[in-house]
């Protein structure tokens, strides 16, 4: 964990920015698989780590905003843990390495909310998303399971977004240590992206690697010769020459910071000409799209800015038409590029989404568009220094919505259906990296860069 100042101080922040009331944290518990005692691999909560940094089951804290008393609520390992799960530290112990002086044992939470409510203070919570706990906040705060969401602290969600948004030095340095895993894990599928591989053999690998660097996947790896689907996780697939491979994976830090990267890789290391037509066009918008990016500028006018660029391409071999700009303010080319151009990245790979994107991503100066396509975009406000993003345009041809689409005349001023139709079954291409926004130069594409140009991935995968 990083040193006890920075959670001190993170704290402190917090409490600046909140005027009254108490935050109540719930860290996260073990989660069975299939019977209690064979869990899931334990993931704590990304805030509560962000200000707690203890990444151990069945914590809880709060912190009041009144008296600037902050209590850590846990229990100490009984002798029948220690059995089977060794020695521990104790409560005590793991409080002061994040500068915490007072504990109390989990069952006294129900007490300290108590009196918090008695005395008419604010109980501030962030919504939210595993059972456990919203049983546990529906319990303690009497509030019925469907409206805990509704009644979480706005002010709390708020105050943590801004602090989590900008990515302090010791993040940065964590970032940088999982995107060498990063690295290694896309590197390794390319190479391994041959005819005769199932892609299951290959997302075993680089799901090893993640847990070999002391790490875990930031999210369930999509690997697939079906990319045309966008969060495709079924790997039973055969690959042959001629597929286009996408990968879509990150990994955690030791600490629990994500990467996210894709990259499209032709089986057996040449792309052919059809092929490396659309993959240019989504390189061009990926590298016109990172060069935009500063403090100030508009997410949302980058994202338009790539989805333009990814419409005049395809205007030029014949698969649009028409004027591109009024085609991508009206949404023709969500029927190629459907999802957003990118996210936040930070302690989840779509930092913070737990706690809404309407807060994450959007602010009063910029509205979530309400069209497909552009409406998918998770992030579209305004860049601020120490942001970390990622870019990730692509171009899919999606069968059931080329037909839909099609059936229904939508945009037919726009798209050649016919020559659309001629692309089905060449699946998606998808190309992500992960960027911090800077004063100085307005960015920096995090980690040494995974191979995408044409050459440099036909060099690696041959
Ligand atoms: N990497 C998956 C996503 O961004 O949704
Ligand atoms: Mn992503």
């Amino acid at each position: 964990m990083f040193d006890k100042s920075i959670y001190t101080e993170r704290r402190k922040k917090l409490k600046e920015s909140i005027s009254e009331g108490v935050a109540l944290f719930l860290g996260n518990v073990d989660s069975p698989m299939n019977y209690p005692a064979n869990a899931y691999k334990f993931r704590q909560d990304s805030s509560f780590l962000y200000f707690f940094g203890l990444d151990i089951p069945g914590l809880a804290a709060v912190i009041d905003f009144d008296t600037g008393e902050e209590i850590l609520f846990g229990d100490d390992a009984t002798i029948d843990d220690i059995v089977w799960t060794g020695p521990q530290p104790t409560l005590k112990e793991n409080a002061e390495k994040v500068g915490i002086q007072k504990t109390q044992p989990f069952k006294k939470l129900d007490e300290k909310i108590q009196l918090a409510l008695s005395k008419n203070n604010k109980v501030h919570y962030l919504p939210p998303y595993r059972a456990e706990n919203k049983i546990l906040l529906s319990t303690l705060l009497n509030i019925p399971i469907d409206n805990l969401n509704n009644q979480s602290s706005t002010e709390l969600i708020k105050g943590v977004v801004d602090l989590r948004s900008i990515k302090g030095a010791e993040e940065i340095k964590e970032l940088e240590t999982a995107m060498e895993t990063a690295f290694l894990m896309h590197t390794t599928a390319m190479k391994m992206a041959k005819p005769g591989t199932y892609e299951k053999d290959i997302a075993g690998v680089i799901e090893g690697i993640a847990l070999s660097a002391d790490s875990m996947t930031s999210f369930p790896i999509i690997l697939t010769k079906y990319g045309e689907t966008l969060h495709n996780h079924d790997h039973s697939n055969r690959l042959e020459k001629g597929d286009l491979l996408l990968v879509d994976a990150g990994c955690e830090s030791p600490l629990h910071y994500a990467t996210d990267h894709s990259r499209t890789t032709p089986v057996g290391g040449k792309f052919t000409q059809k092929q490396k037509e659309i993959y240019s066009i989504v390189l061009d918008s990926q590298n016109t799209a990172i060069k935009a990016i500063k403090p100030g500028a508009k997410n949302l006018d980058i994202h338009i800015k790539a989805c333009e660029i990814i419409a005049s391409g395809l205007k030029d071999l014949g698969l649009m038409k028409g004027d591109i700009k009024t085609a991508v303010n009206e949404g023709a080319h969500a029927l190629f590029m459907p999802h957003g151009l990118g996210h936040m990245l930070g302690l989840d790979a779509h930092d913070m989404e737990d706690l809404g994107e309407k807060f994450v991503g959007y602010d009063d100066k910029v509205k979530r568009p309400n069209i497909f396509g552009t409406g998918n975009l998770r992030l579209g406000r305004e860049l601020k220094d120490g942001f970390v993003l990622t870019v990730e345009p692509g171009i899919y041809f999606i069968p059931q919505l080329i037909e839909k689409w099609e059936n229904e005349n939508k945009f037919k001023d726009f798209i050649n259906y016919e020559k659309v139709k001629s692309y089905i079954g060449f699946g998606g291409i998808r190309i992500e990296d992960d960027i911090l926004v800077t004063s100085d130069g307005g960015y920096k594409v995090l980690g040494k860069p995974i191979p995408k140009t044409i050459e440099d991935i036909e060099k690696i995968s041959r």
